[in-house]
């Protein structure tokens, strides 16, 4: 399973990529917000970090027209951009088009298996069901992610699926279970999967039977 991270933080981005923790990148239209950045001057700065690899940045609008010129405008700045394309009727059309012009795209907020097979069908490269808000209003998302998995096991469907809305470590693993294709992951998130407290018990331990040993010797650290 690939990872990549949720955030548009350049410092993050930076610790995830030099951890070898992922391999892409994906920003909404409130993380970008949250950084108080302009969106095309931090598509740039990502991609001279991430040097490998799909930077997601979202197309601003409602309608077809104006979702595919905010999506063309995203792809100029360079070939890895993804370009992010909200679920709906509209977001459809603008899906097919940007196909057509080898612009690649995520259909993003997907809630439910029909929408993401629509979305598929559409020619999205990629489709992201949102986990996190999906539980947040009692719906589990581990039953979509079983219906994706389901449907992608019986058709021959280029669409790859990106788990997002990504709360805790336990997301990650079920959507990586049922070999979901990749999960976008906010960077606390990813720092919560390098831990457990054996890992920590274990450093201590070693430390001290290290130090244990030289004092035996006769010698210090
Ligand atoms: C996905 O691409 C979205 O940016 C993201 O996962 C949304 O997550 P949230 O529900 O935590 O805002």
């Amino acid at each position: 399973m690939k990872l990549f991270i949720d955030t548009a933080n350049v410092a993050e981005i930076r610790e995830a990529w030099d951890m070898g923790m992922i391999c892409g990148v994906t920003t909404n239209p409130s993380l970008i917000a949250r950084e108080g950045a302009d969106l095309e001057e931090r598509m740039r700065e990502i991609l001279s970090i991430v040097t490998d690899g799909p930077i997601n940045g979202e197309a601003i609008g409602t309608s077809a027209e104006e979702l595919t010129a905010g999506a063309r405008k995203l792809a100029r700045i360079d070939s890895r951009i993804v370009v992010k394309v909200p679920m709906t009727q509209e977001g459809l059309k603008a899906i097919r088009t940007l196909k057509a012009e080898g612009i690649k795209t995520n259909a993003t907020l997907v809630f439910s298996a029909a929408q993401g097979l629509l979305a598929a069908r559409a020619g999205a490269s990629y489709i992201s069901p949102f986990l996190g808000r999906l539980d947040d209003i009692g719906q589990p998302s581990e039953a979509l992610l079983e219906a994706f998995a389901d449907i992608w096991s019986m058709y021959d469907l280029e669409t790859e699926i990106i788990a997002a809305s990504i709360r805790s470590p336990e997301h990650v693993v079920s959507a990586a279970r049922l070999g979901i294709h990749i999960a976008t992951v906010p960077y606390k998130i990813l720092l919560a999967m390098t831990e457990h407290p054996l890992t920590d018990a274990g450093i201590k331990r070693f430390e001290a039977d290290w130090q244990d040993a030289l004092k035996k010797r006769g010698q210090s650290t």
